[in-house]
């Protein structure tokens, strides 16, 4: 499947969700083009759909209005070739390692040899070849997530949809499952549609990133990040989390006026943000 030339494209998406009884309208009008093999991160505030743009990605939910084509086929279920890793491992805890990885391919009937060999060839890339035969309780957060990414990418997908896959890991672990990520993307050529809450990981992994605004979630900047061969110096990795936090701003402070009152402004309250680049839990 990674042979072939794909590309994700979402076309005038609407989506609406009942509460109180009410349509309340999430995403308004999404249109995104996404290049077969390109790594782009999606970043906005909390609520503004950003896991939802997933979801309709991934074939969990229908859209509105517009629609979601990979490749010129329309998505309206869920396939092995977009598959999700969620911030949760979700790993079975009573199968190991290796059966947690080979469950989607024996049901796709694969035999138990060939499933054992494209599963142990996965596992040695994201590092976890010791660990075939433990379970779930036996491993670290980072290594579960390492094996809910082996899990998506035994089904060769042609897209891998990351939502907020990292957020839950302490910071050490995070910076090295970003570089076994950035490996893995070279070497499999997937396309990777990530949602982030911090910036820095979204400006350190991508080639884009999509800025959302909020209320309902429409697309409100997308921004480039430039590729560097020998990585990036520190200053453009600030100056594009610059501009990304800086587009951010009007709509994080939107965000707190409706929960703090008008009175609120991020400018006088001086938020402080520490290093890691996180925009916390109202963002
Ligand atoms: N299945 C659903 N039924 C009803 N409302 C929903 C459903 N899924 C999402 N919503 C609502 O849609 C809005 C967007 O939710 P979504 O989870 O997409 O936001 P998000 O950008 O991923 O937020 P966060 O950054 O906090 O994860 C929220 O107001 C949420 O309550
Ligand atoms: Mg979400």
């Amino acid at each position: 499947m990674w042979g072939e030339e794909m590309y994700l494209t979402i076309d005038g998406v609407e989506k609406s969700f009942v509460h109180d009884g009410q349509d309340v309208k999430v995403l308004d009008n999404i249109n995104l083009q996404v290049e077969k093999g390109s790594f782009v991160s999606i970043v906005g505030p909390s609520g503004c759909g950003k896991s939802t743009l997933l979801y309709l990605i991934a074939g969990l939910e229908k859209t509105d209005i517009g629609e979601i084509k990979v490749a010129d086929k329309k998505v309206n279920k869920p396939g092995p070739e977009r598959v999700v890793v969620f911030q949760e491992s979700g790993l079975f805890p009573w199968l190991t390692v290796l059966e947690n990885v080979t469950y989607g391919l024996q049901l796709k009937k694969m035999s138990k040899e060939e499933a054992n060999e494209k599963a142990r060839k996965i596992l040695k890339m994201v590092h976890l070849s010791q660990y075939v035969d433990a379970y779930p309780h036996q491993l670290s957060g980072g290594m579960k997530q390492r094996v809910s990414i082996a899990r998506a990418l035994v089904m060769e997908p042609d897209i891998l949809l990351m939502d907020e896959p990292f957020s839950a890991l302490d910071e050490q672990t995070r910076m090295v499952l970003h570089q076994e990520l950035l490996d893995i993307w070279r070497k499999t050529k997937v396309t990777i549609f990530f949602v982030t809450h911090n910036i820095r990981e979204a400006v350190l992994l991508s080639e884009k990133i999509v800025v959302f605004a909020t209320r309902p979630g429409k697309i409100k900047a997308t921004i480039p990040v430039p590729t560097m061969k020998d990585g990036m110096p520190d200053s453009v990795t600030l100056n594009v989390e610059q501009r990304v936090l800086s587009i951010l701003q009007e709509e994080i402070e939107k965000v707190l006026k409706e929960e703090m009152g008008d009175d609120y402004s991020l400018k006088t309250n001086h938020v402080h943000r520490d290093h890691s680049g996180d925009m916390g839990s109202h963002i």
